[in-house]
């Protein structure tokens, strides 16, 4: 485990031609029975981490309610601060700590509105949240494990970053297509292949039609 950062681990769903969703659409991919090792995975972590994309189409609630254990916190990248009041994470801050990462673009408007709220804003970045600042002010509020989960756009970030430790991906049987869909990776993408050295399959489960992989970088 790095000593400066938390572990991260990347999870999604995704079909089978690494679709993950599709813009501001709330899309189902994997069965409860997915679900429920997710929410055992969550209960496991200090942090859950998502992009302010995935907040906008999934408006999740990003607890652990399909097995037993400890909320972790819910960490949002939200560049301007403009999550809905009305949102599942804004609604449920007062019984689930919540992170708002956001950066000089808020407005005073949208500050003082979040700082109504039972949460901590944390402002890192000039235009998109400083994930090298946020991973080290997570690491020293003793928040030392996160599931990334997404969309596209944060896990790159984070994997170009150097700072996912594991991949657990379920492959789900359907297929999405289409360029307007999330791939489980967005971004500009890595001019080779990533890594050089191939990662490790640690693990590979079945889940009726879906197949989890496990992954260590
Ligand atoms: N199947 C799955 O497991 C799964 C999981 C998660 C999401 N999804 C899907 O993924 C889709 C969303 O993915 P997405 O790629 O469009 O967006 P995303 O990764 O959810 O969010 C990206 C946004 O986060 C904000 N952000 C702030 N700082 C950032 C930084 N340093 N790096 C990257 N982003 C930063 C930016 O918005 P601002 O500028 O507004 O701050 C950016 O546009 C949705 O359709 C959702 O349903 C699927």
């Amino acid at each position: 485990m790095e000593k400066s950062r938390p572990y991260v681990i990347l999870s999604a769903a995704m079909t089978l031609d690494g679709k993950i969703g599709k813009n501001k659409t709330k899309i189902k991919l994997s069965s409860k029975k997915d679900k429920t090792r997710v929410h055992r995975l969550r209960a496991n972590v200090d942090g859950i981490l998502i992009g302010k994309n995935t907040l906008d189409a999934d408006n999740p609630m990003l607890s652990v309610r399909y097995s037993k254990g400890k909320n972790p916190v819910r960490i949002l990248l939200d560049s301007r601060g403009t999550i809905k009041s009305s949102s599942k994470i804004i609604q449920s801050c007062n019984k689930i700590p919540t992170i708002i990462a956001t950066t000089n673009l808020i407005s005073k408007k949208n500050l003082c509105r979040l700082e109504k709220f039972p949460l901590e804003v944390i402002k890192c970045g000039k235009t998109s949240v400083d994930t090298v600042k946020l991973l080290k002010l997570l690491y020293k509020k003793d928040i030392k494990k996160i599931l990334l989960e997404g969309g596209g756009t944060i896990n790159w970030t984070f994997l170009k970053n150097g700072f996912v430790d594991e991949i657990i991906v379920t492959i789900t049987p359907y297929i999405l297509g289409g360029s307007n869909s999330i791939s489980l990776v967005e971004g500009v993408g890595f001019k080779n292949l990533f890594p050089t050295k191939k990662l490790k399959l640690e693990k590979i489960q079945k889940i009726g039609s879906e197949l989890v992989v496990y992954y260590r970088i």
